[in-house]
């Protein structure tokens, strides 16, 4: 390649969904095929046991903070913790029906209308600060649990959303245990996967942080993104019960060269840039095999996570045969005391939205001097339509 030139575009990569392009930097994390995910460099299994406020204060300075800068952080995101009585009501008043996703979207439009300080900065923090309330008292009205109670500060960020969630089964410390965990690995994924892509493009037309959320949280909401955990979990329940002989290797291996051979889908396996098991999953698994070895669920993953690798690879079309991080997490949650697969995707959302509001500020107050990224405005080829008329 000529000095200077990153990388050459060939013709059969167009229409592969940008895979691989490299079109700008991220400040927050990577994603690296065989070691996976690092937030400011630091591999996520060395920071999935930490405080959630520590680890958000790492992404949104660079740095880890010492125990008194921690301090005021959370301090700061605990005054900025509760949302307006207007943007609580107007959520109320959504359809309690419907895709969850694209009422979690509409709810921080409604946020963006009472909240917006139309500053980068700030809204990030708010946003940041405020998501806890949003997405409890949308799951409350949603699922018919009732009214919300007020955001404790003086409790932690994932123990303040579980007490205001309503949650008809028992919070039991596996369950606020397994939520922390979910809500630290499902920050931030470098900066080109979907939603946060889709956001930083929507901030890029200068749209202010709520709605550029929202747009992300749209991309989200699809089966093949945010979606795929609730999807994922389907599959697994299905498996345990039309496997009525017992949850074996061979019954396993055999119940999915059938599924392969009628060409159905398999889920829970591959990942766009993760050439390996996702390091995230492996953390999940641990978990899950040592707090509830004999739930089938937990059960037919770690099966799953066995022989399906060794069964995909035999298919040609296959180059990541490994478990993604959808494969565990909803067995996982289920497990815990959360078996409601419609509500996933917002705890993803809920989660995801921190790194998505960190990257955001970096490209429109940081980058290039501070000049910010001109608007997303990629090229596209023309190509007639002639051929579809033969
Ligand atoms: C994610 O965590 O965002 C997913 O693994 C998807 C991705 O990285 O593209």
């Amino acid at each position: 390649m000529k000095e200077g030139v990153l990388f050459e575009i060939t013709r059969d990569q167009l229409e592969t969904g940008m895979r691989g392009f490299p079109i700008g930097y991220c400040t927050t994390s990577h994603v690296d095929p065989q070691k996976g995910l690092t937030y400011i460099g630091r591999p996520i299994a060395d920071l999935c046991r930490w405080d959630p406020v520590d680890v958000i204060y790492l992404l949104y300075h660079g740095e880890p903070g010492r125990k008194e800068q921690v301090a005021e952080f959370r301090r700061n995101l605990n005054r900025r913790a509760f949302c307006s009585e207007d943007t609580i009501r107007h959520i109320r008043a959504l359809p309690n029906r419907g895709p969850a996703m694209d009422l979690f979207a509409a709810s921080l439009l409604i946020a963006g209308v009472y909240e917006s300080t139309e500053d980068y900065r700030e809204d990030c923090l708010n946003v940041i600060a405020k998501l806890p309330q949003i997405v409890a008292t949308l799951i409350n009205h949603h699922a018919g649990w009732g009214e919300t109670p007020p955001p404790n500060p003086e409790l932690g960020y994932m123990e303040n959303f579980l007490h205001m969630l309503r949650l008809p089964t028992e919070k039991t410390e596996q369950l606020i245990e397994v939520l922390r965990i979910f809500n630290i690995t499902h920050y931030d994924h470098g900066g080109g996967n979907l939603s946060t892509f889709v956001g930083k493009a929507v901030a890029s037309a200068l749209e202010p942080m709520y709605g550029s959320l929202a747009g992300a949280l749209t991309a989200l909401a699809g089966p093949r993104h945010g979606g795929a955990n609730e999807d994922c979990l389907a599959f697994m329940q299905q498996l345990v019960k039309e496997l009525k002989e017992g949850l074996s290797e061979e019954n396993i291996a055999h119940w999915l060269r059938h599924r392969l051979e009628r060409n159905q889908l398999i889920f829970g396996f591959g990942h766009a840039v993760l050439r390996v098991e996702d390091p995230r999953a492996t953390l999940f698994y641990n978990y899950g095999l040592k707090e509830f070895p004999n739930h089938p669920l937990i059960r037919a993953a770690a099966i799953l996570r066995k022989v399906g690798p060794k069964i995909l690879s035999e298919q040609k079309k296959i180059s990541n045969p490994f478990p993604n991080i959808d494969a565990i997490t909803g067995p996982l949650l289920t497990a815990a005391g959360f078996p409601y697969p419609d509500y996933f995707p917002l705890l993803f959302g809920l989660s995801r939205c921190v790194g998505i509001a960190i990257q955001i500020v970096y490209e429109r107050v940081e980058a290039r001097e501070g000049k910010g990224t001109p608007i997303i405005r990629p090229d596209y080829f023309y190509k007639s339509r002639e051929h579809k008329k033969s």
